[in-house]
């Protein structure tokens, strides 16, 4: 059995549906997994889904899946803009990287312009709401079977 793809999600996406529909959509974070989770099967591939609030907890994640998982995507939410120990994590570990997002920050506040995560990470998929996600997982499957 391959490794599966870690797909890892920071601060306040677990409150999907509710937080600022406008932007982020009304599926949940359970719907998005739950759409991953088929889209890895018919590849063959199994995935572990994760939410944090804190930034440590990402971390360890990242150095989890570094250790036991095939690839990575993730959405680091606002931690995206703010967090070199996200970008160092990252750097630390020996699988592909997707950063993914729902929204396109690059259109939003100038705050959101930046992303450390981008700076360690293979690819960006940001704007297409859940299909960013779906993307990235492509992306990462492609990655993987090449
Ligand atoms: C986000 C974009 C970030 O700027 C924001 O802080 C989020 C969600 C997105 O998926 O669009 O929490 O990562």
């Amino acid at each position: 059995m391959s490794k599966p793809i870690y797909i890892i999600n920071g601060p306040n996406l677990n409150l999907l549906g509710t937080r600022e529909p406008e932007i982020y959509g009304s599926q949940t974070l359970t719907d998005i997994e739950d759409m991953c989770r088929e889209a890895a099967r018919t590849h063959g591939f199994k995935i572990e889904f994760s939410q944090s609030n804190i930034e440590g907890e990402l971390v360890d994640k990242i150095q989890e899946a570094g250790e036991k998982g095939a690839a990575i995507i993730i959405n680091p939410a606002a931690f995206t803009h703010t967090s070199i120990a996200l970008y160092d994590a990252i750097k630390a570990v020996d699988v592909h990287c997707i950063e993914v997002h729902l929204s396109q920050p690059a259109a939003r506040e100038s705050f959101r312009r930046r992303s450390f995560v981008s700076e360690a990470s293979q690819g960006t998929i940001s704007g297409f709401g859940v299909k960013s996600y779906l993307l990235g997982l492509q992306a990462a499957i492609d990655l993987l079977k090449a």
